[in-house]
Order: C-alpha cells, then sequence, then structure tokens
C-alpha cells in the first residue's frame, strides 16, 4: 500500500447544488488534519484521460474557504468515461501516477462511482468515492447530497403553479427530473400537495387520472397539479428529447410532460399548461441540510483516506456518516419503493 502524500479530487457527471461542500471538507481536513496536499482534477475522468493545461489546480486552503454556499462545483464537472474505449482506463492510471497523485476522492453519482469501483478493482486505485446527484438513486446510503436542494425548488415549482393553475382554471403539468428514478418527484409531489404525483417506478393509469379530474371538477375546483417524472413512459417507449446517447448510454429524456398535459385536455376538456424545471433544479445554491451533509461526506471520506479505506464510499445512515463499498453502491438503481409512492397516493384527488 502506497503511502499518501499528495490527494486529488474530481466531480463526475451531472452537477449538484453542495458539490463545493464536499470540495471544501475535503481540502481543508487534508491540509490542516493530515498535511497532505490536494490537486483539484477538473472535468470529472475527463481532467486525467486527456489532460489539458488547466485541468490540475492545486488546492489550498483560500481557495476553498468561501465557496460552501456557491452552486455547481467549482471542479467542473463532465461526463468522461474511461471504460468507453479500450486502453484509456490505464490512461487515467497512469497520470495519476504522472501527477503523483497517491489517492483520490471521486464525487459522482452511479457513473462516475462504476468507473471508480473499477480503476479500484482492476488496478489497486487507492480511492473513496462520495455520492453526489440530485437523482438520489444510489443504493447503499439513505440519501444522496443534492437532492434535498433539487425537492425544494421542485416543491416551490408546485407551489407557484398552483396559484395560477387556480386561477385560471387549468391543470398544470410539472416535469421533474430524476432519470429513471422518482425520488425527486415523490418528494416533491408530497411536500407540494400535488394532486397526481407520477414516477417511473409505478405504470400510470390515465383512466383513473381523468376520472379524478372530473370528479374535482363536479365539486368545483376544476384545476389541479400533476408532478411528473421525465422518465414516466404512456407507452413502451420513454419521450426523449434526441437519440444521441451520453459516453455512458443514457438518453436525454424529457417531453412527457408536453405528452402528458395534451392527453389531459383531451380526455377531461379542461385546460392544461405544462412546465419543464429542467436544470432549475440542479443549479444555485445548496439548502442548509445539503450544505451540513456535504461537509460530513467531505469530512468522512477525507478520514477514510488517512484510514487507507480503498473502494469505499462515504454513506449516510440514519444520522451516521458510515463507508460502504463501492460495488454495495453502484451495483444497482435505488428506486421509490411501493409503500412510500402509497403513502403519496394517499392525498392524490
Ligand atoms: O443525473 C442528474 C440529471 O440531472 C438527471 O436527472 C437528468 O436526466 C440528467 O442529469 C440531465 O443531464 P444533462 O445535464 O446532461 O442534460
Amino acid at each position: 500500500m502506497a503511502e499518501v502524500n499528495r490527494v486529488g479530487m474530481l466531480t463526475g457527471g451531472g452537477d449538484a447544488p453542495a458539490s463545493n461542500g464536499v470540495i471544501r471538507a475535503v481540502t481543508m481536513k487534508c491540509i490542516e488534519d493530515y498535511g497532505y496536499e490536494v490537486l483539484g482534477i477538473r472535468r470529472g475522468w475527463g481532467g486525467l484521460l486527456d489532460p489539458k493545461p488547466d485541468s490540475i489546480q492545486e488546492l489550498g486552503v483560500e481557495n476553498v474557504r468561501y465557496i460552501l454556499e456557491e452552486g455547481g462545483t467549482i471542479l467542473y464537472s463532465s461526463r468522461t468515461n474511461p471504460y468507453k474505449e479500450e486502453g484509456d482506463a490505464e490512461k487515467v492510471v497512469n497520470n495519476m501516477k504522472e501527477f503523483g497523485i497517491d489517492a483520490l476522492v471521486a464525487i459522482g453519482g452511479d457513473d462516475t462511482l462504476g468507473v471508480a469501483k473499477r480503476l479500484h478493482d482492476d488496478f489497486g486505485v487507492q480511492l473513496v468515492g462520495c455520492p453526489k446527484t440530485i437523482d438520489n438513486d444510489l443504493s447503499a446510503t439513505d440519501t444522496t447530497f443534492g437532492y434535498d436542494t433539487a425537492v425544494a425548488i421542485a416543491t416551490e415549482a408546485i407551489d407557484r403553479v398552483r396559484t395560477t393553475a387556480r386561477s385560471h382554471e387549468r391543470v398544470m403539468v410539472v416535469e421533474i427530473m430524476g432519470r429513471h428514478a422518482g425520488w425527486i418527484t415523490w418528494g416533491a409531489g408530497v411536500a407540494g400537495a400535488a394532486n397526481v404525483t407520477l414516477i417511473p417506478e409505478v405504470e400510470p393509469d390515465l383512466d383513473v387520472i381523468t376520472d379524478l379530474f372530473k370528479k374535482r371538477t363536479e365539486r368545483g375546483d376544476k384545476w389541479g397539479v400533476i408532478a411528473v417524472s421525465e422518465g414516466v413512459t404512456l407507452s413502451e417507449e420513454y419521450i426523449t428529447q434526441s437519440v444521441e446517447r451520453d459516453e455512458f448510454g443514457h438518453v436525454q429524456l424529457g417531453g412527457i410532460g408536453q405528452t402528458l398535459a395534451g392527453e389531459i385536455k383531451e380526455r377531461t376538456g379542461i385546460d392544461t399548461r405544462h412546465v419543464v424545471l429542467g436544470h432549475l433544479q440542479r443549479g444555485g445554491t445548496p439548502t442548509a441540510h445539503d450544505r451540513i451533509l456535504s461537509t460530513r461526506y467531505g469530512l468522512r471520506a477525507a478520514e477514510a483516506i488517512k484510514n487507507a479505506e480503498w473502494g469505499q464510499m462515504v454513506a449516510l445512515r440514519g444520522n451516521d456518516i458510515v463507508t460502504v463499498s463501492l460495488a454495495e453502491a453502484t451495483g444497482e438503481t435505488k428506486t421509490v419503493p411501493e409503500d412510500l409512492y402509497e403513502a403519496a397516493a394517499t392525498f392524490f384527488g
């Protein structure tokens, strides 16, 4: 096991509010408590696969002191996959050696941490993962950081469209991110008291939704709000924005809000509009909860480096920050369980 002097850190995949909280905590703890040098690697795995002159930045306490409340990631992000082309993973490992990086903190979701796991398994790279995604779809942790902020933003959006829905006697459909997991929509649907919440885990029944709005109309409420996940399908096919796939094979989802609004209008005769929240859910300042969670994750990740807990990911279990294996964390997408969805469904209508 190689001694650690220099720690690298990168953020990969879709950015998430409070990424800077992790960067700040890892940097400060590594430098002040352990005396390590910290290198920020820009643009995720891309910074190690194909380094540009600005790909590596030495991080000092002065670089991270005031970034906790800042959205985005000061290290930039990319969806680069070093396991897409043969030989690229080796290049990443060699470049790590070139930069003298003894240990790595990989901050990301399933894709970024899946790569981290393979680099650890295949080459013995000394690394620790940190769960970052607004989608909250990583296993082995109660929540990821960024999720709370996304739910707060989507909840506020529902609150806001509700008043205009009522004024104009319309059904407003709010399309929410999350890919193939309905966590953000579920959270915002419950907190925002949506009249209907639709998530990818549960097949929507348009007849039931039509009846619901007919009943609301009969009782004098000819309006309502539907929260729908971007990953919900009305047929076999996902609704997508383009046919292109990213390096991890993901399509760009989007369009279910508009399609559903059209269906509801045709079936009920009620005027409808749709709103796509999109990247508003990822941008801007993180909630206090996410600032605290990301700080705790960062401190524990630094500690995991010190303890040589290689191949592990920091995770929230109840009130504790623990470490779990990257294998456990990345094996399976964590989706919304049926009983939680049923809890939300109690309030539909
Ligand atoms: O994984 C986070 C996420 O925001 C998903 O909810 C969404 O489907 C996707 O990223 C959007 O990706 P991009 O930023 O590449 O448009």
